[in-house]
């Protein structure tokens, strides 16, 4: 064999240098820098260079393996059956490849290859993971690691939406499924963090992999993350799709949108429908799963090291779309954060106008090189804002100059801190009205005081009027004032003076929360005001004992002492102080700590149907309280909900003396439990 030419080495050590440092981006700091796409070319290069010099086809080479390397954090559990990936399509040509190489593997000819049949699913663009039931229990759950160990997580698998805890007890069961965290629910978390002044979570899938990892399940369970179960190990059913139908019967998250298909055509008509779908679905997909069904005719076909050979993935053409950079802007947040957005000529992306995409911070306007008037390309991922994923050089004709970041704020001409050690660049003058007119913004929202009438254009009016320049100043407010300003009328006045008056007898925590201490979200306000009762003891309050707060970590307590002896902030307060704002609150009954709730640990089935809940509220509600829902009813239940024509489960309960609800005591119950919260 002639020797391996230099050129082609030096590249593919390149090549295999850069593709493990994506992986250990992509499963180790759940960071990834590269999409989908890039990654696959890379690998795609990099398996050219090896069919023509195979002597490169070495064990570690990236090719030959499953990616991803195991966190140290959980213990380690090796996978009884390995976990592989699928190799990747992206055109109907390729698709029609497999075809042809699943019809050769089987030894059929091209009419008997019609009627196979292939099940069609969406590719969840989350985490995988391995569950084990053993004798109707939640035994493990480990993720896929290397693909042959992974890490075990199941004190975390407990808190999935969904997953019965609990099957009948003669099930043994070794399943696979996609964790991810629901796009309503994504979109929710970031915008409470947006509120208390921290930083956002890039996408749901970086969150999603994050939070399986963290060590603390209770925040892992007030995340909430769901799973789609993708195929069951081992199963006795004679093919995949009808496996999956028993699993669904035993109340088990399966992978919606299925669809069994025959023979290729249909398959492409169902891929087609799934690509239409992709926005309705509550989780990310960037492709579609096809399968051949029949689990005879899967093993005779069996894997390569890395992938199925019964399988595939078809991704989706990304959504991107390119679009010129009008300028590039700073945006001021409450906390003084300063972060860069192109302004975009509007285009459509996914259904939907854009015209501003999010570049981050300094650096990433660095590793882009863009400048003003590019043209650029944009996708619209898991983030809520789209991002630029390109900048276009060879376009450029001479309008575009280098870009500088700003030295000072835009908003008031401070000089603009570039800390070490924080990608974030800040304006730290604590009378920057673009600071201001969020904080206001954030003192009237719903979540903290509720000033009704007193949204984004009259804060804007007010600050730009320098009507206001403390959130004390609010309460100082004439009606004179008022009705001097355009478009103000005498009831609008009224109402307004009257909403903001009804403000100062907002309960505890809602002030502590409308005060935009930075780390400070609605629920720590919340467990702040139950111990603190009043701006005094939380002035006071020392570090050590703060910390000692559930949801109150060195972060939180230090933010806090921060707040309370910076100057401005004092005497934001102490003006607060005057004007009587902390004087009375309204009384609220306080919740006690999480895990004296009465639902911690209580195993709960529901059974039956019900009028004014659904079941999914029923069991998210029961497990963001602590409880554990089971599917079948046995001696250490310790409560049954039961709606009506609840049957054989309800007799058993009563005949073991299991504690019973129907659905009034829930709800009256609930509604206790929420006021005691609230
Ligand atoms: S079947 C032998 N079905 O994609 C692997 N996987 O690259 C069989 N995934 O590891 C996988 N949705 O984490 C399958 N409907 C689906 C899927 C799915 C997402 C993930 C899974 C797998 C990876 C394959």
């Amino acid at each position: 064999m002639p020797p391996v030419p230099d050129t082609a080495a030096a590249r593919w050590r390149e090549l295999a240098t850069e593709i493990r440092r994506h992986d250990r981006l992509y499963y180790q700091a759940a960071a990834p820098e590269i999409s989908d796409v890039d990654y696959d070319a890379l690998m795609k290069e990099l398996e050219t260079i090896e069919a023509a010099h195979p002597e490169l086809r070495v064990p570690g080479s990236p090719s030959q393996r499953v990616a991803g390397e195991r966190d140290e954090a959980f213990p380690s559990h090796a996978h009884r059956v390995p976990m592989l990936s699928l190799s990747n399509t992206y055109s109907r040509e390729e698709l029609g490849g497999f075809f042809e190489r699943v019809a050769k593997g089987l030894d059929l000819d091209e009419e008997a290859a019609k009627d196979l049949t292939w099940s069609v699913e969406p590719k969840v663009d989350g985490v995988a993971l391995a569950l084990t039931y053993e004798a109707g229990r939640l035994a493990m759950a480990a993720t896929r690691g290397d693909g042959h160990s992974g890490d075990a997580v199941t004190a975390n698998a407990f808190t999935l939406i969904d997953l019965p805890s609990e099957l009948p007890e003669s099930i043994d069961l070794e399943l696979r499924a996609e964790v991810y965290m629901d796009r309503r629910r994504f979109v929710r978390l970031n915008a409470a963090r947006e509120a208390a002044g921290e930083e956002l979570f890039a996408n749901p899938r970086n969150l999603t992999a994050g939070t399986l990892k963290l060590l603390d399940s209770r925040e892992v369970a007030r995340r909430g993350l769901s799973l789609a179960i993708y195929a069951v190990v081992d199963s006795a059913a004679a093919g995949h799709g009808a496996s999956l139908d028993a699993a669904a019967e035993l109340g088990l998250p399966v992978m919606p949108e299925r669809r069994l298909c025959r023979g290729p055509e249909a398959v492409l008509a169902a891929i087609d429908v799934l690509d239409a779908r992709r926005s309705k679905l509550p989780f990310e997909t960037d492709g579609a799963v096809v399968k051949l069904d029949d689990f005879a005719l899967q093993e005779r076909l069996g894997a390569t090291a890395k992938s199925p050979r019964w399988g595939i993935a078809f991704k989706f053409a990304a959504e991107e779309v390119e679009t010129r950079v009008r300028e590039i802007r700073l945006q001021v947040g409450r906390t003084g954060a300063v972060t860069p957005v192109a302004e975009l000529e509007p285009v459509t992306l996914a259904g939907t106008t854009v015209s501003r995409a999010t570049l981050h911070n300094r650096d990433e306007i660095e590793r882009l090189g863009i400048r003003q008037n590019d043209t650029v390309r944009i996708v619209k991922g898991g983030e809520i804002i789209p991002k630029v994923i390109a900048v276009l050089t060879d376009r450029r004709e001479g309008a575009q100059e280098p870009y500088r970041f700003p030295e000072t704020c835009p908003a008031c001409d401070a000089p603009l801190s570039f800390a070490e050690e924080e990608v974030a660049v800040r304006c730290e003058n604590p009378a920057c009205p673009a600071q201001l007119r969020r904080r206001l913004e954030h003192f009237a929202s719903r979540g903290a005081l509720d000033i009704e009438g007193l949204g984004k254009q009259w804060v804007e009016i007010l600050v730009e009027q320098e009507l206001v320049k403390h959130f004390a100043d609010l309460f100082r407010l004439t009606r004179e004032q008022l009705l001097e300003l355009e478009r103000m009328g005498e009831k609008s006045a009224d109402n307004l003076l009257a909403a903001i008056e009804t403000a100062k007898g907002r309960a505890w925590r809602r002030k502590i929360f409308a005060l935009g201490i930075r780390h400070v979200g609605a629920e720590t306000a919340r467990i702040l005001a139950g111990s603190y009762p009043d701006l005094e003891t939380l002035r006071e309050a020392p570090e050590e004992a703060l910390q000692e707060l559930d949801e109150v970590g060195p972060v939180v307590a230090a933010s806090l002492l921060d707040f309370f002896t910076r100057d401005s902030a004092v005497a934001e307060v102490a003006a607060l102080e005057d004007v009587g704002f902390f004087e009375h609150s309204e009384q609220e009954a306080v919740s006690p700590p999480s895990e004296e709730r009465w639902l911690t640990g209580k195993r709960v089935v529901i059974t039956g149907s019900f009028s004014d809940v659904t079941r999914e509220e029923l069991k998210t509600w029961l497990q963001s309280r602590g409880a554990k829902v089971s599917g079948s009813v046995s001696g250490r239940t310790d409560l049954l909900l039961a709606g009506e024509k609840a049957g054989g489960k309800l007799e058993k309960a009563r005949s073991l003396g299991v504690e019973v609800w129907d659905e009034a005591r829930f709800l009256a119950e609930r509604d206790d439990a929420e006021a005691g919260e609230a």
